[in-house]
């Protein structure tokens, strides 16, 4: 048996034989990662894919083949698109049909297109990646096993979740760490989804509450302060959250998607935003359609300059974007022309059986500075749908309607 000190020095000596392990890993791969950069042509491009939910009904042929096929539209995605990062924007799995063992495996299937192309990429969890068998700490090392993860935890404790953390975009020519980033890029953890592991006195799962929490929003509003004042200006940046804030839904049902004016299929109607389900008290309850709890989070979002887009999943049935530039009726904060986007259902598992996608987004350093993007869905069968430029005019230009296709396999 080992006494204390020699234990500690074990500890000493395996943390260094790991962190040396790693440090050849990461020197070996291609994906070996340097700061994120935009390219000797200027621009940065992000393939967004979400709600891949991997590991259904592991037990049986039709889980594993709805798997399989994920794999084939991120391989199919990533032959025809070339991006900077790839965001795997929450659901990567279904975290209630897991096996306590087993439930994060599914993450070498969903990045071994990303490792075979030599592209690292960025997570934020869902409300499917929280759950009894499946724990999103657990979900964070599994990642971190590959050197193209850059997904990370910035902010720490039991209601925090785990995918807050913030990546910075270097411009092409710069000289790190020296310069300032042309770009930030913010990743929060909406939660949801169960306590990991743990059952109330009747012996049911612990319901997690499904909005960024307050102590998230303190550090989002901190951080970005501190580099703007670190920077002397204010650093352009985009956001990503699984599940959307209530703006989305008051935008579809009070104002109305467009479908010329913002493309997209808009068939989760009314759509599920953060604080669905729970009261204002914080209970959880069928009785409460919405508790209000995103509001910090949503004021954080209009109130923080620079934010250009936030981009999220979680409404498998909707793809639109929506210029959040009005006091929408009966909201009290007000957009600041903010764009909220959700991308494309671009996983076998999960429900409905729109045509699978991954959301697009492409930035230059010119377009930066008037504050713009460019956004585009491409599809499975490598058409492209819903191409718009998220610009001044944006909500005011017209684009042909963006098809309903569907896939049955
Ligand atoms: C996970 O474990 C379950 C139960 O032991 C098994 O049925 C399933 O095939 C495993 N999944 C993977 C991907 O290994
Ligand atoms: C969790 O995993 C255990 C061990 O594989 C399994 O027996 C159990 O059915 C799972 N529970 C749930 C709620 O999925
Ligand atoms: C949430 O959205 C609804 C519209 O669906 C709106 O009536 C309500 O005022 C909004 N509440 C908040 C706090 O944003
Ligand atoms: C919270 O509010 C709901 C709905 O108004 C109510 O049914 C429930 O009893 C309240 N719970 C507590 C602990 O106050
Ligand atoms: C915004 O982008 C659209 C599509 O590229 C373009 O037609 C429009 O002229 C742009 N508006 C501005 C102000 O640049």
């Amino acid at each position: 048996m080992l006494n204390s000190t020699s234990t500690m020095r074990y500890h000493i000596i395996a943390a260094a034989c790991a962190s040396l392990a790693q440090a050849s890993l990461q020197a070996s791969l291609p994906g070996a990662l340097g700061p994120l950069k935009f390219s000797k042509d200027g621009t940065f491009q992000i393939s967004i894919f979400e709600d891949l939910h991997f590991g259904e009904n592991a037990w049986d042929t039709w889980g594993p083949e709805q798997d399989r096929k994920s794999v084939t539209v991120l391989n199919k995605i990533l032959d025809s698109e070339s991006p900077d990062l790839v965001v795997l924007n929450g659901d990567l799995i279904t975290g209630e049909n897991g096996f306590q063992e087993n439930a994060t495996v599914y993450i070498d299937q969903i990045t071994a297109p990303l490792i075979e192309r030599g592209l690292s990429w960025a997570s934020t969890y869902g409300n499917h990646d929280h759950s009894f068998n499946l724990s999103a700490e657990q979900l964070l090392a599994r990642e971190r096993r590959w050197p193209n993860a850059r997904t990370t935890q910035m902010v720490f404790g039991r209601d925090a979740g785990v995918s807050n953390y913030y990546l910075p975009v270097y411009g092409s020519g710069m000289r790190w760490p020296w310069s300032a980033p042309r770009l930030i890029l913010w990743f929060f953890d909406s939660r949801g989804g169960q306590y990991f592991q743990e059952l109330d006195e009747s012996g049911h799962d612990i319901p997690q509450p499904n909005w960024v929490d307050t102590s998230v929003v303190d550090w989002f509003r901190k951080t970005s302060s501190a580099l703007t004042r670190r920077y002397g200006k204010t650093i352009p940046s985009l956001a990503f959250v699984h599940i959307p804030t209530n703006a989305s839904l008051a935008a579809q049902t009070m104002v109305g998607i467009d479908e010329n004016r913002e493309p997209g299929i808009n068939d989760d109607y009314a759509l599920a935003q953060q604080a669905q389900g729970w009261c204002a008290n914080g209970t959880n309850s069928n009785e409460c359609a919405y508790g209000g709890q995103d509001g910090p989070f949503m004021r954080s979002l209009v109130e923080t300059p620079g934010i250009l887009g936030v981009f999220s999943g979680h409404d498998h049935g909707d793809t639109w974007c929506y210029k959040w530039d009005t006091q929408i009726p009966g909201m009290d904060i007000v957009g600041n022309g903010v764009n909220l986007c959700f991308g494309q259902h671009s996983g076998y598992g999960g429900y409905g059986h729109w045509i699978r996608g991954s959301r697009q987004v492409r930035i230059s350093e010119g377009m930066l500075e008037r504050g713009e993007l460019k956004t585009w869905i491409r599809l499975e069968s490598g058409d492209v749908v819903g191409s718009v430029g998220l610009n001044a005019t944006y909500g005011e230009d017209l684009y042909p309607p963006t098809p309903n296709d569907k896939t049955y396999l």
